[in-house]
């Protein structure tokens, strides 16, 4: 009886969940499973953030002011993760009270703060733990000059709770101010107006007066200069990169023109890089106002600034119309890498743009074989509820969301597509934004009246590639196939005066199964194994490691791996060296590098050769 009972509960349970509606469904998907905060109830608008910067203690302490709205809340939730919470303050001074939940592995705890009707500012004050996530302090000889320590912040997805308690979560936006104390030989920067020189006193004041989610706040403390690209662009570097940086994005100013001319104003008003040192865990972290890259796009020779293009980008998506959850992803880097390549496009031509596209695709299909092709992370539309977002964060959101809005560009046309994306950011510029609410969107304009009958779900709820992607083609990289073959047909191979991309292509398509002497006579001929470019000597040491060649450059795959903490670079070196049984190697390697790395990189690599922390 019970059972029939329970039977029929659920069946009218489910009977109501289908007949939710629309307004309701559309909420539960704003429902951001990596925070504790409830911003419903109670939420941030501002934060007062007042640090001291200790390079000994490694530690920030000091306090996180918030303004806060709610409507007569008992408590407002943020997020922490390894933070040491002193006291709380309302905006009298009073104590107010507040409980730390349980700790999750990823997530970290809840801090709800108790609240009375007439509380409308709440000042924490807290410490940061040496080994927070979101912070790698370096040492002076971890650094490119050597001569100063370092810190950086990294806070995409949700590490920016390992630093400052806050609403973790993409869809609550705040304004801040900030104030950094740092020892008085060193410049602070953040994601807000920027000081251009050191000061005596070694305080320095920031405003970042757009709302913007958490998980943009960035701060870079160490020996850093300031150099002027044009009216509104610029780099930060250490002193010894400034003139090599300058000379590489040259373009910046050009880049930034280009994408105002394609999807409107750039709305933050300056547009800065931060060259940071070589442990930085990624290419690059579109932190509003100041992109922070890896000095591993400095080839000399500006081959690989599409990354910039692809961080200024995000000024518009992402930082300008936000993923509201993590599962929408894509909506940040998949129009990023389509717009990424817009501005290349506009600036170096159609050709250079088929070469990014090309690559991209290869990576689309590589990622895809990996996942599987009906798996369900190869989704648009994600679910990572319950595991780290880092598990989204694959080449599907980038191409495969690139390669929808390639494929709704062949259907309509560049000038209709256009100006739907023009208006799509004007429509929800600072605000966030989820798929369901995007697919809304796309039905009532650019899909209405449709006579293309484009299934879109094919693309954002199913699994692989659809049938109707545009491939692409370059005919730059077709020649570069014949001189592949010509290689492993081992006719004479030529000098090439070739690009970056076209050796990327060129190193992509010999076989892993090559005899070695082939590989020899390559590396012999173009000296990759030597080459100073990060992305060819990371494509030839993965192939060396696939092939087996690598015991003729174990070396220079060694000094790369301790030298450079890029997690894009690391995990497939990491991974070929286990695929080939060869543990023990990468083990002994990432005993001596792992100090150099970032904890994004470290908690990757630590799971992947299942390394144990001494
Ligand atoms: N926002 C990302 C970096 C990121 C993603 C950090 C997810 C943390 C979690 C950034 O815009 C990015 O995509 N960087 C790429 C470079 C780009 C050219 C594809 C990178 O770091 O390789
Ligand atoms: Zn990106």
């Amino acid at each position: 009886m019970k059972q029939i009972i329970f039977l029929i509960f659920t069946i009218f349970l489910s009977a109501c969940k289908n007949k939710r509606p629309e307004n309701q469904e559309l909420m539960s998907d704003r429902i951001d499973t990596h925070s504790f905060s409830k911003p419903n109830i109670a939420k941030t608008t501002h934060l007062d953030l007042k640090l001291n910067v200790d390079f000994d203690a490694k530690t920030l302490k000091g306090s996180a002011g918030y303004e806060i709205e709610h409507n007569n809340a008992s408590e407002i939730i943020l997020d922490l993760r390894n933070l040491k919470i002193d006291r709380i303050i309302d905006q009298t001074g009073e104590i107010l009270e507040f409980k730390i939940g349980e700790n999750h592995e990823n997530l970290g705890s809840s801090l709800a703060i108790s609240l009375n009707n007439s509380t409308r500012y709440i000042n924490i004050y807290y410490e940061t733990q040496p080994d927070a996530a979101a912070l790698q302090w370096l040492e002076p000889n971890q650094t490119t000059d050597k001569r100063l320590p370092f810190l950086f912040t990294q806070g995409q997805a949700i590490l920016t709770r390992t630093w400052i308690p806050c609403q973790d979560s993409p869809g609550v936006r705040i304004t801040y101010n900030a104030e950094l104390k740092v020892p008085d030989n060193m410049m602070a920067v953040m994601s807000a107006n920027n000081p251009t020189e050191k000061n005596k006193s070694g305080i320095y004041n920031f405003s970042m007066k757009q709302p913007i989610p958490s998980y943009l706040i960035a701060m870079a403390v160490g020996d850093l200069v300031f150099g002027k690209i044009g009216a509104r662009t610029g780099v930060y570097s250490e002193p010894s990169m400034l003139e090599k940086s300058l000379y590489e994005f040259e373009d910046m100013e050009k880049m930034l023109v280009s994408a105002e001319a394609l999807y409107g104003p750039y709305l933050w008003e300056k547009y800065d890089v931060i060259v940071l040192p070589s442990s930085f865990p990624f290419g690059g972290m579109e932190n509003p106002r100041l992109t922070f890259a890896t000095p591993t796009i400095i080839a000399g020779d500006k081959s690989l600034t599409s990354l910039i293009a692809h961080e200024l980008a995000h000024s518009w998506s992402g930082n300008l119309v936000t993923n509201a959850t993590w599962n929408d992803f894509w909506l940040n880097e998949g129009f990023t890498v389509y717009f990424e390549r817009r501005i290349m496009e506009a600036i170096y031509g159609k050709e250079y743009a088929n070469m990014l596209a090309v690559l991209g695709y290869q990576d689309l299909e590589n990622t895809v074989d990996h996942i599987g092709h009906t798996h369900s992370d190869t989704h648009l539309k994600l679910d990572l509820k319950g595991r780290d977002p880092d598990d989204g964060m694959t080449d599907i959101a980038y191409e495969k969301g690139a390669y929808f809005l390639m494929m709704l560009e062949s259907k309509f046309g560049r000038e209709v597509f256009d100006k739907f994306v023009k208006d799509y950011f004007e429509k929800h510029k600072f605000q966030t934004i989820t798929t369901d609410e995007f697919i809304r969107y796309l039905n009532t304009t650019l899909l209405k009246d449709d006579k293309h009958e484009i299934d879109i779900n094919a693309w954002i709820f199913e699994p692989g590639i659809p049938s109707n992607v545009t491939i692409p083609h370059s005919d730059k990289f077709q020649k570069v196939d014949q001189s592949v073959k010509d290689l492993l047909d081992n006719e004479p191979i030529s000098e090439h005066n070739w690009s970056t991309h076209e050796w990327l292509h060129f190193i992509r398509k010999i076989p892993e199964n090559t005899n070695l002497e082939i590989l020899k006579k390559a590396d012999q001929k173009f000296n990759f194994s030597n080459s100073k470019n990060a992305e060819i000597a990371a494509a030839w040491f993965e192939l060396s490691i696939q092939s087996g060649y690598n015991k003729n450059n174990i070396e220079q795959i060694e000094t790369f791996l301790i030298s450079i903490g890029r997690r894009k670079f690391l995990t497939p070196l990491y991974t070929a060296l286990k695929d080939k049984g060869e543990l023990d190697t990468a083990t002994n390697i990432y005993k001596k590098a792992r100090k150099n790395y970032h904890a994004v990189s470290t908690q990757t690599i630590d799971k992947l050769l299942e390394y144990q922390v001494q």
